[in-house]
């Protein structure tokens, strides 16, 4: 890779031990992958901030560097509300430890604001073709897919050493040959919410890390367009993908259609809505926002609760901006009994560990709430969330009527009975 003056002199230590060792890694990722040079960045989101992630090993490294970030850099979820972390029974010593995380980071200079949804905020704006160096992988995904910005989807050092550099290698996401499309999907029936994270969950399993081209009927609005990549993104590798006629690479440019081709329909979506956790259990835990909620999404959730009161434990998580902003919301929520959760998630918490069986709107949590946290996950659309929140009657008498336990429409009909 072709370093210039400068750059020879910062990996010979000259601009201290803190961009030595960032460069090094930056230089060695771009040996690996090809790179033909650093390029400058725009931004920089950096993962590996829950202390129940990086550990002491993480803190330790973070703490040892020195210096400021270069260019506009933001944290993703910790793993407690930082400021109302006692709510979800965070242990003092966690809190403790994930305080100095974030300290050690906001020394660097970086915005300790724990998001995975960075573009929703004001002043950290992403325009058609910036370089970025982020690395949770649902911002990846929406960066590169619906923003039309190129990232890779970094490791937490790689994002930091990009930020303190204010550059990164160019290779993968960066280069124009690598966005180009090599799987087409089409989707076979009608779309609306939560089924673009189910359509995720299922076609990221089927397609891997390549990039899909995906053949909807409807036109997604950005909330399911970022459910869609955040499912792709953990239930499979996808970082960049488009849409024909939406998505702004596939607007502007002419992709050919791959020659691979997948189908999905219906009845593979349905089979992630009719998922169950083990043992006729019963989902203990609601959470809704993964992806962070955004203003719209809280303003539906606000609006399924208005006046009513919980009976079930339901976290809602956003970032604090969005928090801040709409305390309308916020406070209708809230009223109901659930709570609103910013700075973390239901996947980087240690809170989540204690229940058995966690009900998800999202294809992301439901991929990953199993391996992270130890809990069987159920799937289902907002309303759907708000209902089991709310009692689960809907779907109670649903799973009843599956069991064979109350007559339903089917059931009445098998009985011999009628409606
Ligand atoms: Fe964000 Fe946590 Fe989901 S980081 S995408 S809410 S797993």
């Amino acid at each position: 890779m072709h370093l210039t003056k400068e750059e020879e002199q910062i990996l010979n230590g000259e601009a201290g031990e803190t961009l030595r060792k960032a460069l090094e890694i930056l230089t060695a990722l771009g040996d690996i992958y090809d790179a033909d040079r650093l390029i400058p960045i725009k931004s920089a989101q950096i993962a590996g901030v829950s202390y129940k992630t990086i550990g002491d090993a993480g803190l330790e490294w973070i703490s040892d560097l020195k210096g400021k970030v270069k260019v506009p850099s933001i944290l993703n979820p910790a793993g407690m509300d930082l400021e109302r972390w006692d709510r979800l029974d965070i242990s003092p010593d966690f809190a403790e430890k994930q305080k100095e995380i974030v300290q050690a980071y906001e020394k660097l200079g970086i915005r300790c604001e724990c998001t995975c949804t960075p573009y929703t905020l004001e002043g950290f704006s992403v325009s058609y073709g910036d370089h970025l160096a982020w690395s949770e992988s649902s911002a990846v995904s929406y960066a590169n897919s619906v923003l039309g910005a190129r990232t890779n989807r970094e490791g937490g050092p790689s994002a930091l050493s990009a930020a303190l550099l204010g550059k990164t290698a160019n290779y993968g996401f960066h280069l124009d040959e690598n966005r180009v499309p090599t799987v087409s999907i089409t989707v076979e029936c009608s779309l609306n919410g939560s089924d673009y994270g189910a359509l995720g969950y299922v076609a990221g399993k089927l397609v891997g890390s390549r990039v899909p081209l995906l053949h909807l009927q409807d036109t997604p609005k950005t909330d399911e367009l970022k459910a869609l990549g955040a499912a792709m993104a953990a239930s499979g590798a996808v970082a960049l993908y488009h849409v024909e006629g939406v998505t702004p690479d596939a607007c502007r440019q002419d992709f050919e259609n791959p020659a691979e081709k997948i189908t999905i329909e219906r009845s593979q979506l349905d089979e992630v809505y009719e998922s169950r956790c083990g043992a006729g259990k019963e989902p203990e835990l609601i959470t809704i926002g993964c992806p962070h909620c955004s203003a719209a999404e809280l303003e539906q959730v606000a609006e399924l609760l208005k006046g009513k009161t919980v009976s079930k434990e339901i976290w809602v998580f956003t970032s604090r901006e969005l928090a801040t902003r709409f305390p309308e919301y916020m406070e209708t929520i809230e009223n109901s009994g659930a709570k609103v959760v910013c700075d973390t998630c239901m996947v980087v918490s240690p809170a989540t560990n204690k229940y058995s069986c966690v009900m998800v709107n999202s294809g992301k949590a439901f991929a990953y709430v199993p391996g992270m946290c130890g809990a069987e996950a159920v799937f289902g659309s907002i309303g759907a969330c708000i209902e089991e929140a709310l009692g689960g009657k809907e779907r109670k008498e649903k799973r009843e009527v599956e069991k064979g336990e109350k007559k339903g429409p089917e059931n009445d009909k098998k009985a011999g009975g009628s409606h």
